[in-house]
């Protein structure tokens, strides 16, 4: 990997035919945070886990935000450039296909901004707790691109109206969109993870 890139984890696959997951935690975690997620989601699966490099109060997050809810979208913009940048080259290094993100609160906001800004970077994505990341997002094609959105009800940092605009948004731009929102807060549930195992199983046996 070149200077500059990110600290990540990367665990091999144990199963052909499972997607590479690209893991991308929430603020005040690390590249270690999800790698249970993604093994409880998706067992075979190649694992790779970046670690945010904005620090909010030394916490590492993956873009600056003004305030909660609040995006500096100056940097999420450039933020998601250098990502699409370092998946790309870990693609080649690790051999690995196109992954599909799984990201939880500001690592499922850069997901969505990956989606939007760079399409061709992931086959897909698992977005728990995400927000529309950019208020004017280009044109992008992600036709036929299968994603999972899954909100909180009683969410008191994503408003209902802000996922449902979020699902339009890669609808319109082409995804296969599932969309449920939850009984639950900004943390993840049992049935975030239910979810999420299925969905990836279907995308699988799709694939396959
Ligand atoms: C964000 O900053 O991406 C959202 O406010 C979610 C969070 O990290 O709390």
């Amino acid at each position: 990997m070149t200077e500059g890139s990110f600290i990540h984890r990367f665990e091999p696959a144990h199963a052909a035919g499972s997607p590479p997951l690209l893991l991308l935690h929430g603020t005040v975690g690390d590249e270690n945070d999800l790698l249970g997620l993604g093994k409880m989601i998706s067992p075979g699966s190649a694992l790779l886990s970046p670690r945010g490099r904005v620090l909010e109060h030394g916490m590492p997050r993956f873009f600056r935000r003004l305030a909660e809810g609040v995006f500096d979208e100056a940097d999420v913009r450039r933020r998601a450039q250098e990502l699409g940048d370092f998946v790309t080259e870990a693609r080649k290094q690790y051999g690995i296909a196109a992954p599909v993100a799984v990201g939880f609160s500001n690592g499922a906001n850069i997901a969505a901004a990956l989606l939007l800004l760079r399409p061709d970077v992931l086959a897909g994505g698992i977005l728990l707790r995400a927000m529309v990341p950019l208020s004017d997002p280009p044109p992008a094609d992600l036709a036929g691109k299968p994603v999972l959105l899954l909100s909180g009800q009683a969410d008191p940092i994503v408003p209902a109206g802000n996922s449902a605009r979020l699902a339009a948004l890669l609808s319109q731009a082409g995804a296969s969109v599932t969309h449920r929102v939850l009984p639950a807060g900004h943390q993840l549930s049992q049935a975030d993870l239910t979810l999420a195992r299925d969905w990836i199983g279907s995308v699988e046996a799709k694939a396959a």
